[in-house]
């Protein structure tokens, strides 16, 4: 493997805004000269995640994550440094050659592009069988038939399998792409006896599922009778995964962001049935239930959730169990549960859209929900009650908010006709038991001046200053500032700054990080986004301060070789002398 050329790593950097990459994924909000959010590694109510488009780098002021552009996609997308280069790269036409991936770089790097482009052929090849061939109009017909226009149906690219076991295999066999990749893509599916493979998706009408950056990852397949199964999904493979993939997102995302809100639902037709209606903001899940990494996706787009349920069993089950999912991920929630038998899609063609709209309006929270069903489930016996209490003590200690428990509380006590004490007794008691969960995952970084003492403070703020002001560095390198800083990490961060400086004449913080391990980087951003701002007064009177400390040093050190000279410890005596030559040789420097 080359590594890749210096000069190619800061071009792409250079024409890569780093707040145009987080706000794909992170709802970003003006704040001064910086952007702010929730941030999309741990979960927080607040926003303490800061983008600073200045100096092209990211910081959280809750977990610690922070670092520039690349960071952030490593880190979002699980990529190694070369991958994420290499994937900005791409996304601006510049290109990052293969062999500068190291072997399983490139393997996977291969895997995953590969895959996105035979899902692409595929995904065309299955559009084209349903508008243009003669096999495709019955399906083409039943999705007419659903209500479906042809709008919809291009909108969302969907396609159609033919009935034979090697239409699509056929069809990639004249272009050079074996059966192996085509099965690791999850498109066909090897015989069991014979050898050979045949198409997965077969008589279906196809549904292409995107992620958010518009990839292919895979497919869905309807039936169009009552054969079974009535779904079929394309298998995990190594870009699909069912856990962080929602169908409809790339197209529903717009919409999010510009109502706050998105849908979710439980089918594709319901997802095309929406947006067919113009509520574009919705996506389903696929088949499985909404997962944390689903919530927190979402998060990136929309500040509140609409879960979309039939009022069957399994979907009330569902719902009861992704309160907590929401509660952990700080995500406002509410359900909207349609009459008895009815989905979005069934909904819509029998009441319109208007009906939808009004039924999300009076949608309740999920907190509502959860009470209501627990009282649907128990009944108002006195076992009833008691049993009710104590399925909703944990979630209702789990409200943060005092004044929302509170007042849940007292409502919970009211439609259970018990003495309101008894139930705030008993939530109270289950939110101080157990549920340390709560706290997010690592707290505040701890200030290093409250561990080390008043100098490291100061070492603290030079180092501020010096990723604030271009003109300091030199007066800086100058005076050997950095060679009595007692903090190792914050030296090395000057140390790199000012090498940085000097062989690029750049003061970009962005392009530093790079060359700084884990915590140093962290330590960087933090301090470049959250320091104290200096004027120049200031930054002389610092430096000022800072060289009135090593004076004091000196002096310190004289009385040391006082009393080693006395004590008659030669060793210790020379070592001192050595020191003191030292400090005179940088002072000299200064003056
Ligand atoms: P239509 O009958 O076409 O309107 O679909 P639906 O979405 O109303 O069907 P249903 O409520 O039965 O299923 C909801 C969702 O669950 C589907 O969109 C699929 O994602 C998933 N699903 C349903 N049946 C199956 C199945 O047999 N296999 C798999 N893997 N998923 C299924
Ligand atoms: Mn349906």
């Amino acid at each position: 493997m080359e590594s890749i050329p210096e000069k190619t790593i800061s071009d792409i950097r250079n024409v890569s805004d780093i707040v145009n990459v987080i706000s794909e994924v992170v709802l970003l909000r003006k704040a001064g000269k910086n952007f702010q959010g929730l941030c999309p590694f741990h979960s927080e109510k607040t926003p303490s995640f800061s983008v600073s488009p200045d100096k092209q780098v990211f910081y959280c002021f809750g977990c610690g994550a922070g670092g520039n552009v690349f960071t952030f996609l490593m880190k979002h997308e699980g990529l190694s440094f070369a991958e994420a280069v290499r994937k900005l790269g791409r996304r601006h036409g510049i290109a990052v050659e293969d062999r500068q991936l190291s072997p399983e770089e490139r393997h996977r790097m291969q895997e995953r592009e590969g895959i996105f482009d035979v899902n692409r052929e595929a995904a065309a090849f299955f559009r084209k069988n349903l508008t243009d061939g003669q096999e495709g109009r019955s399906a083409l017909a039943y999705l007419l038939n659903r209500g479906l226009t042809r709008e919809t149906i291009d909108r969302f690219s969907l396609g159609y399998a033919p009935p034979a076991w090697d239409s699509l295999s056929g069809y990639f066999s004249g272009r050079q792409i074996s059966s192996d990749f085509l099965e690791k893509a999850g498109l066909v599916i090897p015989r069991e006896k014979g050898g050979g493979h045949y198409d997965r998706f077969r008589n279906r009408i196809v549904f292409p599922i995107l992620d958010a950056s518009s990839h292919i990852v895979g497919f869905g397949g309807r039936v169009m009778d009552d054969a079974l199964p009535k779904y079929l999904n394309s298998p995990e493979t190594a870009v699909f995964n069912k856990r962080r993939s929602l169908y409809g997102l790339d197209a529903a995302r717009a919409r999010c962001r510009e109502t706050g809100t998105v849908y979710v639902v439980e089918g594709y037709f319901d997802v095309l049935a929406l947006s067919q209606a113009g509520i574009r903001n919705a996506v389903a899940t696929l088949g499985t239930a909404l997962s944390t990494e689903h919530v927190r996706i979402l998060k990136g787009y929309a500040r509140e959730i609409v879960l979309v349920y039939d009022s069957d069993q399994a979907g009330m089950r569902a719902a009861v169990k992704s309160v907590e999912t929401f509660r952990k991920e700080n995500m406002n929630a509410r359900i909207l549960v349609l009459p008895e038998g009815d989905d979005p899609d069934s909904f819509l063609l029998r009441f319109g859209p208007g009906a939808f709209m009004e039924k999300a309006r009076t949608a309740r929270t999920m907190m509502d929900f959860l009470m209501e069903e627990t009282v649907r489930e128990h009944g108002l016996s006195i076992e009833g009650k008691l049993r009710i209490i104590q399925d909703l003590k944990a979630p209702l200690g789990a409200i943060s908010d005092p004044m929302a428990r509170s007042l849940y509380v007292r409502n919970l006590a009211a439609i259970i006709d018990v003495d309101e004490r008894s139930v705030a007794g008993a939530v109270a008691a289950a939110s101080s038991s157990g549920m340390a969960d709560a706290a997010p995952g690592r707290g505040p970084v701890p200030e290093a001046a409250g561990i080390a003492g008043r100098s490291v403070m100061i070492e603290r703020k030079i180092i501020t200053m010096m990723l604030q002001f271009k003109d300091f560095l030199v007066e800086i390198d100058r005076r050997g500032t950095l060679d009595d800083f007692e903090d190792e990490r914050l030296k090395s961060i000057g140390m790199h700054l000012l090498a940085h400086y000097r062989a690029s004449g750049e003061h970009d913080i962005a392009g530093l990080i790079e060359k700084l391990n884990d915590a140093e980087r962290e330590m960087t951003v933090n301090l470049s986004l959250g320091g104290d701002v200096w004027d120049r007064d200031g930054c002389l009177r610092l430096l000022a301060q800072f060289d009135s400390g090593r004076k004091r040093h000196t002096d310190d050190l004289l009385q040391r070789i006082d009393a080693a000279s006395r004590g008659n410890d030669q060793a210790l005596l020379l070592e001192l002398l050595k020191e003191k030559q030292n400090r005179a040789r940088k002072r000299q420097a200064i003056n």
